[in-house]
């Protein structure tokens, strides 16, 4: 994963509005451009163009208010009193405003995805309150407005930093700084360039963390403040042990379909250490995650795998082991045969094999939720899977082996398995179906598939984590079982070769 390509992936829109305005002004009408006499054909309001300005509800353009703008307050009131839907860009700057409150007093709608607002260097600005009821949209769902309110020395922002108003809580990369009290701190790209020393008063970060190069462990108590990071978390090439510095982080919040939690080449890092955390939100899709080339025992313990599991994230890359687990884990159980398994196991470590002569004592993994290995269920006489009710994640680390495999099970004509929310894989992802009863998958009209799907949103998600690579003459080509999968066999094999020859 190249580094820069993840910073202008995350953070690609702060290129909108700094190039030329006219070029902006035409994008933006481009794209808005079903009514062309609700336009407002200039980047600049003052008394020479306020005439201009449509008198229509719903106006498109870039409103730009700054040091040519000789209109008072009331009269920008006056010729935004119609406004009720803006599609574009706000940008006020170098103005003698002291406060934003000439917008429409009722709710306005802004669409701001293809430009955003910028409000910066205005000497006299104290209140932006507004921006509290200021409606964005796309606010939730989708790609995020550029906001950025940026050296106004008079501006004190905690009102609505502080205000639970949806429309600012959800951001993740609005910048605000030089301000007189800022919200939050930035981190992003600019973190890059300045010291861990200037984040020891940050509680909230905008723009995501990013930890680059970073080898001088000391420094980081400075991040102990941090309890809600807002915008991608990237930690790469550091020689940290674990994330414990980050001893009160509580919330991350992306806002991204692309990779947002990424620790990559910390060779250093055994464990990941966030025992506080408490919510992973991205209201876009799952928290794509890569935890890849970190020390070769890195380790995540079975709660943490729930956790991160329940908070939606999704393992792109997951170089990792299971801890081994501590003594009072609520009914483990270490998979030997299914004879010898226990009625009430919740998770399970191991190969689970249920296999020829197996079929009573299926109803023991009535209680299984959690499955840290494989699962073959081979040559029984099982019509359904229905004692896999409970099961909800398996999680594949040790090898490349397929993490199922349904094999020779001919009176199998339900295999529906369980609610499984996740099934995470170091290696391959494979299920191996074969030699079952001809009709397996009448069920689904043909389509090879364990889970089945349903068509809400939170089931594409789902849908989406518990994908497999279906392979075996079942689903398509018959897979050579002995040598693709089992290398230890191979050996066996040739070894008996071997002594035949000898012989
Ligand atoms: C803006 O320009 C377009 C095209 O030049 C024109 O059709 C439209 O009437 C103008 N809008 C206003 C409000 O003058
Ligand atoms: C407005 O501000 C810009 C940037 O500070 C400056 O270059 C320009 O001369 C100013 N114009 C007026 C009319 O003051
Ligand atoms: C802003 O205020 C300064 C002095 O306070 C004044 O010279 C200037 O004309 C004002 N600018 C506008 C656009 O009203
Ligand atoms: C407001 O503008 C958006 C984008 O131009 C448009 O999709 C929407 O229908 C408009 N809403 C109203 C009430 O005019
Ligand atoms: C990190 O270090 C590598 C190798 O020393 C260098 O190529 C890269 O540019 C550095 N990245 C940053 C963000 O400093
Ligand atoms: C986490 O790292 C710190 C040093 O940064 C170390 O002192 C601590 O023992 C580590 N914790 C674990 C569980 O590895
Ligand atoms: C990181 O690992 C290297 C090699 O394994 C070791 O030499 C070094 O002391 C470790 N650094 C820290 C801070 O643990
Ligand atoms: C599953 O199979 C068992 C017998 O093996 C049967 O009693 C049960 O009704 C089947 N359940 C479903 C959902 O087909
Ligand atoms: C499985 O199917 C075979 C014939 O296809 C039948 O003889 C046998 O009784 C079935 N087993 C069960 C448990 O239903
Ligand atoms: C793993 O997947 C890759 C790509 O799909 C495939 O080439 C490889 O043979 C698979 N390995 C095993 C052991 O299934
Ligand atoms: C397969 O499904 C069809 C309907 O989708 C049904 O008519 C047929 O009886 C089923 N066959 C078996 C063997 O279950
Ligand atoms: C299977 O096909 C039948 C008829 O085309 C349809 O009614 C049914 O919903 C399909 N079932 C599934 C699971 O796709």
């Amino acid at each position: 994963m190249n580094f820069w390509h993840f910073i202008i992936c995350s953070t690609f829109f702060l290129s909108f509005a700094t190039s030329d305005l006219d070029e902006d002004l035409k994008r933006i009408l481009d794209i808005y451009n079903d009514n062309p006499e609700c336009h407002f054909n200039y980047t600049e309001i003052s008394s020479k163009t306020v005439k201009f300005f449509p008198k229509c509800p719903s106006v498109a353009g870039i409103i730009v208010i700054n040091n040519n703008t000789d209109l008072s307050s009331k009269q920008l009131e006056k010729a935004f009193s119609k406004l009720s839907n803006f599609s574009g860009g706000i940008l006020i700057e170098n103005s003698n405003l002291t406060d934003l409150s000439f917008f429409p007093p009722k709710v306005f709608k802004f669409y701001c995805d293809n430009y955003g607002m910028f409000i910066r260097n205005n000497e006299f600005l104290t209140n932006a309150d507004y921006l509290i009821q200021l409606s964005y949209i796309p606010y939730a769902g989708a790609r995020e407005c550029p906001l950025s309110i940026e050296n106004n020395p008079r501006l004190d922002l905690s009102e609505v930093c502080n205000s639970q108003s949806y429309t600012v809580t959800e951001l993740t990369e609005m910048t605000t700084k030089g301000n007189l009290v800022n919200c939050g701190c930035q981190g992003g790209e600019e973190m890059l360039s300045s010291s861990l020393q200037d984040f020891s008063d940050c509680s909230i970060m905008y723009g995501g963390l990013n930890l680059i190069n970073v080898t001088d462990t000391e420094s980081l108590s400075a991040l102990s403040n941090l309890h809600d990071i807002r915008g991608s978390f990237n930690i790469q090439n550091s020689n940290f042990q674990n994330l414990s510095f980050l001893s009160k982080l509580e919330n991350m919040c992306f806002r991204s379909e692309s990779l947002v939690f990424n620790l990559q080449n910390n060779l250093n890092m055994t464990r990941l250490e966030l025992p506080t955390l408490r919510s992973i939100q991205n209201p876009l899709w799952l928290s794509i995650t890569i935890f890849e080339n970190l020390h070769p025992d890195f380790c995540l313990t079975i709660d943490e795998f729930k956790r991160l599991t329940e908070m939606w994230i999704g393992f792109q890359k997951l170089d990792a082991k299971l801890c081994e687990p501590s003594a009072d884990e609520y009914r483990l159980c270490r998979f030997v045969s299914m004879a010898d398994l226990l009625n009430n196991c919740v998770t399970i470590i191991g190969k689970v094999v249920i296999g020829e002569g197996d079929d009573d004592h299926a109803t023991k993994l009535m209680r299984v939720k959690n499955i840290f290995g494989t699962l073959t269920i081979q040559n029984t006489q099982l019509k359904n899977f229905s004692f896999f009710d409970q099961l909800s994640m398996i999680v594949h680390l040790e090898d490349s082996d397929p993490v199922i495999k349904i094999l020779g099970n001919k009176n199998l004509t339900y295999p529906k398995i369980g609610s499984i929310s996740a099934i995470h894989t170091r290696f391959n992802k494979t299920a191996i179906i074969q030699d079952n009863h001809p009709k397996i998958f009448n069920w689904t009209n043909g389509t090879c598939e364990l889970f089945g799907n349903s068509p809400y949103k939170m089931d594409l998600l789902v849908t989406y984590r518990r994908m497999l690579d279906y392979v075996g003459e079942d689903c398509g080509a018959r897979v050579d079982l002995l040598s693709s999968f089992d290398p230890r066999m191979m050996t066996f094999i040739s070894l008996i070769a071997l002594l035949w020859f000898l012989v």
